[in-house]
């Protein structure tokens, strides 16, 4: 699977999923990787990986930063090829100690985050009639889970965000395609505050008895972005180890 030639945009890519997906679309070769994100510090490491990582500043919840990033890319680029929308967080809590800070900061950079970044970016890609656009989402947005209200709302939006996108964006001439990707438990700092209990009994309920790593999304997320998945759209992939919520 190559993505020669694709300019590729990664939110979320310095930490995590985000990160191994750019690590794994620089070895696929030929491709420009713009991983964006609202921490800069690792950005000097990320440009260690290879000439064509190119990491932007982004907070996906700052409308006019995301249009003005998306306007950047595209006057260095002139195109934007393939969107990951991999930035995320958790604020955990149950429903009836929920705040609502938690419940919006969640939200905002999972759901909406997620809109404000396609809005900007389908436009090019209509304008080119291609473009491939992998969200991801997580299989608790499709099963649940406690203490996770938001984060199981927000990635279950994410999901008919997705579905809806892969209808909208291929009409007429345009060939645009929109998956996801829902991840299980993924060693990222993300599950790192996951009690050793839990954590224990999460592995004892997926099928392949261990959580996932970060590169084994990644690599689901390069076959969605690339064109070996040239006639999939509108699709949810779990990676999840047959993990059963
Ligand atoms: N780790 C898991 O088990 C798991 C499972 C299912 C889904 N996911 C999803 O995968 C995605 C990545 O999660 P992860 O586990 O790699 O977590 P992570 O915390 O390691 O990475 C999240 C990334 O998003 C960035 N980010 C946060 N807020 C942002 C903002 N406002 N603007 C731009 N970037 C921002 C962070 O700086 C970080 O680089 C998330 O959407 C998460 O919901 C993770």
């Amino acid at each position: 699977m190559d993505l020669q030639g694709k300019v590729c945009m990664v939110t979320g890519g310095t930490h995590g999923i985000g990160r191994a997906v750019v690590e794994r679309f620089a070895q696929a070769k030929g491709a420009a990787i713009i991983p964006c994100d609202i921490d800069d510090e690792p950005f000097d490491e990320l440009r260690r990986i290879g000439k064509p990582i190119d990491p932007h500043q982004l907070d996906v919840t700052d409308v006019d930063n995301v249009t003005r990033t998306i306007q950047k890319i595209r006057s260095s680029y002139g195109r934007i090829d393939v969107l990951v929308n991999c930035a995320g967080t958790t604020r955990d809590a149950f429903v009836h100690k929920m705040s609502d800070d938690a419940w919006h900061h969640v939200m905002q950079i999972n759901l909406t985050g997620t809109f404000h970044v396609v809005r900007s970016v389908a436009p090019f890609m209509i304008e080119r009639g291609s473009g491939s656009i992998v969200n991801v989402a997580a299989t608790i947005g499709l099963d649940g889970n406690i203490g996770q209200t938001n984060y199981a709302a927000a990635n279950a939006g994410v999901v008919g965000m997705t579905k809806t996108l892969a209808k909208e964006l291929a009409r007429g001439t345009a060939s645009v395609r929109a998956n996801a990707v829902a991840p299980g438990f993924i060693k990222t700092r993300m599950v790192d505050s996951i009690p050793p209990k839990v954590a224990d009994g999460i592995i004892a309920r997926t099928p392949l008895g261990k959580m996932g790593e970060p590169a084994d999304v990644a690599e689901a997320v390069l076959f969605l972005a690339s064109d070996a998945a040239g006639f999939i759209t509108g699709q949810v992939l779990r990676v999840d180890g047959g993990f059963t919520g």
